[in-house]
Protein backbone atom coordinates (compact mmCIF):
# COMPACT_ATOMS: atom_id res chain seq x y z
CA UNK A 1 0.00 0.00 0.00
CA UNK A 2 1.42 3.62 -0.34
CA UNK A 3 1.34 6.30 1.45
CA UNK A 4 -0.09 9.26 -1.08
CA UNK A 5 -3.29 8.77 0.95
CA UNK A 6 -1.28 9.49 4.38
CA UNK A 7 -3.32 12.16 5.44
CA UNK A 8 -0.62 15.49 7.45
CA UNK A 9 -1.13 16.15 11.01
CA UNK A 10 -2.01 19.23 12.36
CA UNK A 11 1.35 19.43 14.06
CA UNK A 12 3.26 18.16 11.06
CA UNK A 13 1.32 21.08 8.96
CA UNK A 14 2.52 23.98 11.77
CA UNK A 15 6.05 22.34 11.62
CA UNK A 16 6.27 22.62 7.78
CA UNK A 17 4.82 25.81 7.96
CA UNK A 18 7.12 27.27 10.40
CA UNK A 19 10.02 25.58 8.48
CA UNK A 20 8.80 27.53 5.25
CA UNK A 21 8.54 30.52 7.21
CA UNK A 22 12.06 30.34 8.25
CA UNK A 23 13.17 29.23 5.08
CA UNK A 24 11.81 32.27 3.50
CA UNK A 25 12.84 35.09 6.00
CA UNK A 26 16.71 33.79 5.49
CA UNK A 27 16.40 33.54 2.17
CA UNK A 28 15.07 37.60 1.78
CA UNK A 29 17.29 38.76 4.74
CA UNK A 30 19.93 37.04 2.13
CA UNK A 31 18.64 38.61 -0.40
CA UNK A 32 19.15 42.09 1.13
CA UNK A 33 22.21 41.35 2.13
CA UNK A 34 23.27 41.02 -1.11
CA UNK A 35 22.17 44.57 -1.67
CA UNK A 36 23.30 46.07 0.47
CA UNK A 37 27.29 46.77 0.08
CA UNK A 38 26.09 48.65 -3.63
CA UNK A 39 25.35 52.35 -2.59
CA UNK A 40 21.54 52.99 -3.98
CA UNK A 41 23.05 56.33 -5.73
CA UNK A 42 26.38 55.94 -7.08
CA UNK A 43 28.60 59.32 -7.86
CA UNK A 44 29.60 59.59 -10.99
CA UNK A 45 32.79 59.29 -12.34
CA UNK A 46 32.91 62.81 -12.77
CA UNK A 47 31.68 65.47 -10.98
CA UNK A 48 32.59 68.26 -13.03
CA UNK A 49 30.75 68.85 -16.23
CA UNK A 50 30.35 71.98 -18.65
CA UNK A 51 27.15 73.70 -18.98
CA UNK A 52 28.37 76.31 -21.62
CA UNK A 53 29.31 79.75 -22.15
CA UNK A 54 27.98 82.37 -20.74
CA UNK A 55 26.54 84.10 -23.56
CA UNK A 56 24.96 80.15 -24.11
CA UNK A 57 22.40 80.99 -20.95
CA UNK A 58 20.21 83.51 -21.11
CA UNK A 59 19.49 85.74 -18.50
CA UNK A 60 16.35 84.73 -15.99
CA UNK A 61 16.63 81.52 -17.46
CA UNK A 62 17.08 77.99 -15.53
CA UNK A 63 17.89 74.70 -16.91
CA UNK A 64 17.79 71.12 -15.15
CA UNK A 65 20.64 68.57 -16.09
CA UNK A 66 18.87 65.45 -15.22
CA UNK A 67 21.99 63.41 -15.68
CA UNK A 68 23.81 65.00 -13.05
CA UNK A 69 20.66 66.03 -11.00
CA UNK A 70 21.67 69.75 -10.95
CA UNK A 71 19.40 73.11 -11.78
CA UNK A 72 21.50 75.89 -13.35
CA UNK A 73 20.03 79.43 -12.87
CA UNK A 74 21.11 81.79 -14.66
CA UNK A 75 19.89 85.85 -13.14
CA UNK A 76 20.96 89.69 -13.50
CA UNK A 77 23.70 88.55 -10.79
CA UNK A 78 24.88 85.52 -11.98
CA UNK A 79 25.02 81.66 -12.45
CA UNK A 80 24.58 79.19 -9.70
CA UNK A 81 23.92 75.68 -9.11
CA UNK A 82 21.78 73.61 -6.99
CA UNK A 83 21.86 69.81 -6.75
CA UNK A 84 18.80 68.35 -6.77
CA UNK A 85 19.58 65.19 -4.59
CA UNK A 86 17.64 65.26 -1.34
CA UNK A 87 19.67 65.98 1.61
CA UNK A 88 17.40 63.02 3.53
CA UNK A 89 18.49 59.87 1.75
CA UNK A 90 19.45 61.20 -1.86
CA UNK A 91 16.12 60.74 -3.93
CA UNK A 92 15.42 63.39 -6.58
CA UNK A 93 13.65 66.46 -5.75
CA UNK A 94 11.67 68.15 -8.17
CA UNK A 95 10.30 71.93 -8.81
CA UNK A 96 7.48 72.76 -7.44
CA UNK A 97 5.68 76.31 -7.56
CA UNK A 98 7.22 76.93 -4.06
CA UNK A 99 10.67 75.44 -4.68
CA UNK A 100 11.38 71.83 -4.43
CA UNK A 101 9.97 69.01 -3.43
CA UNK A 102 10.78 65.32 -2.44
CA UNK A 103 8.91 62.84 -4.10
CA UNK A 104 10.37 60.01 -1.16
CA UNK A 105 9.36 60.92 2.29
CA UNK A 106 7.60 64.77 1.61
CA UNK A 107 10.64 67.04 2.73
CA UNK A 108 9.99 70.23 1.11
CA UNK A 109 12.70 73.14 0.16
CA UNK A 110 12.00 76.72 -1.11
CA UNK A 111 13.73 78.10 -4.24
CA UNK A 112 16.85 78.56 -2.44
CA UNK A 113 16.92 75.15 -1.25
CA UNK A 114 16.47 75.77 2.24
CA UNK A 115 14.25 73.20 4.19
CA UNK A 116 10.64 74.70 4.87
CA UNK A 117 9.47 70.63 5.73
CA UNK A 118 11.51 67.95 6.88
CA UNK A 119 12.72 65.12 7.27
CA UNK A 120 15.13 66.28 5.12
CA UNK A 121 17.90 67.93 7.48
CA UNK A 122 19.12 70.54 5.90
CA UNK A 123 19.01 72.20 2.23
CA UNK A 124 19.61 71.60 -0.92
CA UNK A 125 23.57 71.93 -1.85
CA UNK A 126 24.64 74.55 -3.84
CA UNK A 127 27.66 73.93 -6.33
CA UNK A 128 30.62 75.40 -7.78
CA UNK A 129 30.16 77.12 -10.63
CA UNK A 130 34.04 78.94 -11.73
CA UNK A 131 34.91 79.38 -15.83
CA UNK A 132 37.81 77.69 -18.04
CA UNK A 133 40.59 79.11 -19.77
CA UNK A 134 37.92 78.64 -22.98
CA UNK A 135 35.28 80.71 -21.52
CA UNK A 136 33.34 78.03 -20.49
CA UNK A 137 31.41 77.77 -17.36
CA UNK A 138 31.93 74.10 -15.58
CA UNK A 139 29.98 72.28 -12.54
CA UNK A 140 32.09 71.42 -10.06
CA UNK A 141 28.65 68.82 -8.46
CA UNK A 142 31.66 67.51 -5.74
CA UNK A 143 32.30 70.77 -4.49
CA UNK A 144 28.93 72.61 -2.18
CA UNK A 145 29.53 76.44 -1.45
CA UNK A 146 27.78 78.74 0.38
CA UNK A 147 23.55 79.35 0.19
CA UNK A 148 23.44 82.36 -2.67
CA UNK A 149 26.81 81.76 -4.05
CA UNK A 150 26.65 83.06 -7.70
CA UNK A 151 29.18 83.26 -10.60
CA UNK A 152 29.43 86.59 -11.88
CA UNK A 153 29.50 86.66 -15.80
S1 LIG B 1 14.77 61.27 0.45
FE1 LIG B 1 13.81 63.19 0.31
S2 LIG B 1 12.56 63.28 2.02
FE2 LIG B 1 13.50 61.35 2.19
Amino acid sequence: MSNSNKKITRRDFLGLSALWTCLAAWFFTFLGLLKFPKPALLPDVSNVFKIGRPDDIPIDSEKIYDDKKVLIVRDNEGVSAVSLICTHLGCIVSKSKDGFSCPCHGSKFDTNGDVIAGPAPRGLSWLEVSQLPSGKLVVNAGKRVPEGTKFVV
